[in-house]
């Protein structure tokens, strides 16, 4: 075993040292997906195997790999993987994991009182945003008392991120339950428009049961308006779910954001530390400010496991049943780096997009940018045809000099987005960025 676990970690390696040379793409473009044969096969086989596989992947590790929210890994945060996988313990119930449980127990609880909540607060892991803002929808719905309410409507900005369109389509809802806020021109819900939506849905008797406000919008790295919604929220008595899958891991550090504050408000946060610090996915955590509220919308009984007194079964605080100790990948990440090395990476990520955009030539593009990491830019007085076209050649060009850059559709047009999360990335390689796109000043 402790042979083949070595060859596994030295494959890694090679392909990992095989970055530098090859870039962000797939070395190759050749893979078979075998399926199982009769017998058993080799582990000569399976290596080669996993080779292929892995020189047919995307490497985050290159410098050049700006374009997603998908940071190079974490080397404890790899090693929490493979310890997870080891355990095979299941978060489902306290007897299947019983020492992973008082962990993601503990640290949703770390995290829940790093962010300003109180001692009533805590959290469960999931995997990803997407299900971390599912959790935090179906508590609040349920907790408004509106369960099976058809008229029941989510707000959110019209920046707020795709996944939200799945969650009301997975709660039954129809696509105008879900109402979208006009955001102002730096990307951020517009309050008076947020005011005329909620007045409009009381007249025409529809029931709120959460507002979200984007902590980091993926386009260009927004914050709404936190402070402003959070009083409506209390006022209207509407629960606040923050999205801070992309800005709410920058709430444990000392680092000044703007328009970062007040988050403690909320009842509930999305905090997903795979998109930036190097935590291998998933390891997304839903925070809320009072766990009761999990528990009474989760609670089964779970008939077929027993329980400990005061220890609450995992799997009876969220949509997931059984799951993977992921929350191994995420502590002894963060243990690895300590709070210094988290806001070392966070404030190097600010730095770049600083970077990025002080050499990029002003009077050339129209820049889409926030206090956050990411930015997204096109040509200025392009036809949207010619926007399309300029947006997909660079993506292309990019590609072949071993920059990697996303290409959004955002507000109907393709955008070029660069996401500074990558340690990898040098000011060096902004420079040479920069000078592909035939942008540097
Ligand atoms: C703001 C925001 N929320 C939610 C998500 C969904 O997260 P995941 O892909 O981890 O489910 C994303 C993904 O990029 C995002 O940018």
């Amino acid at each position: 075993m402790i042979t083949l676990l070595n060859k596994a970690s030295q494959t890694l390696c090679d392909w990992f040292s095989k970055a530098d040379k090859n870039g962000p793409l797939p070395f190759d473009e050749n893979f078979k997906c075998n399926m199982p044969d009769e017998v058993g096969n080799s582990a000569e086989d399976l290596f080669s195997e996993i080779e292929s596989l892995l020189n047919n992947s995307f490497n985050p590790v290159h410098p050049g790999s700006l374009a997603h929210l998908d940071p190079p890994p974490l080397i404890f945060s790899i090693l929490g993987d493979l310890i997870a996988a080891g355990l095979n313990n299941n978060l489902l119930a306290y007897e299947l994991s019983p020492s992973v449980t008082l962990l993601e127990e503990s640290l949703c609880k770390w995290f829940a009182k790093k962010i300003g909540f109180n001692d009533s607060s805590g959290g469960i892991a999931a995997s990803g945003g997407t299900l971390s803002n599912l959790n935090a929808l179906i508590a609040a719905r349920n907790n408004a008392g509106l369960g099976s309410n058809p008229n029941s409507v989510l707000l959110i900005s019209e920046d707020a991120h795709s996944s939200f369109i799945k969650c009301i389509k997975i709660m039954g809802l129809d696509a105008p339950n879900l109402v979208r806020i006009k955001t102002d021109n730096q990307g951020r819900m517009d309050i008076n428009n947020l005011k005329k939506s909620l007045d409009k849905c009381l007249i025409e008797n529809k029931k709120i049961f959460a507002i979200v406000a984007t902590l980091g919008t993926t386009v260009r790295g927004a914050i709404d308006p936190i402070k402003e919604i959070s009083e409506i929220c209390k006022e209207r008595n509407i629960w606040l779910h923050i999205d801070g899958s992309i800005g709410g891991i920058f709430a444990i550090s000392s680092i000044q954001i703007e328009g970062l504050n007040n988050i403690n408000q909320a009842n509930s946060i999305t905090i997903n530390p795979q998109k930036i610090i190097g935590i291998t996915k998933t390891s997304s955590l839903l925070l809320v400010s009072n766990m009761n509220t999990l528990e009474k919308t989760f609670f089964t009984g779970l008939p077929y496991i027993s329980s400990k007194e005061d220890i609450i079964n995992r799997g009876e605080i969220g949509i997931q049943g059984s799951r993977p100790a992921e929350v191994i990948k995420l502590w002894l990440g963060l243990r690895f780096l300590g709070l210094n090395g988290i806001e070392d990476i966070l404030k190097s990520s600010i730095k770049k997009k600083d970077f990025f955009i002080d050499h990029i030539i002003k009077n050339k593009f129209e820049i889409y940018s926030g206090p956050l990491h990411i930015v997204s830019f096109i040509p200025k007085g392009l036809t949207k045809k010619d926007t399309d076209f300029w947006t997909q050649t660079k993506v292309n060009e990019l590609k072949k000099n071993n920059y990697m850059l996303s290409r959004p559709k955002f507000k109907g047009k393709y955008y070029l987005r660069v996401v500074m999360g990558n340690y990898n990335t040098k000011d060096s390689h902004i420079k040479e960025l920069l000078r592909f796109l035939d942008a540097y000043q």
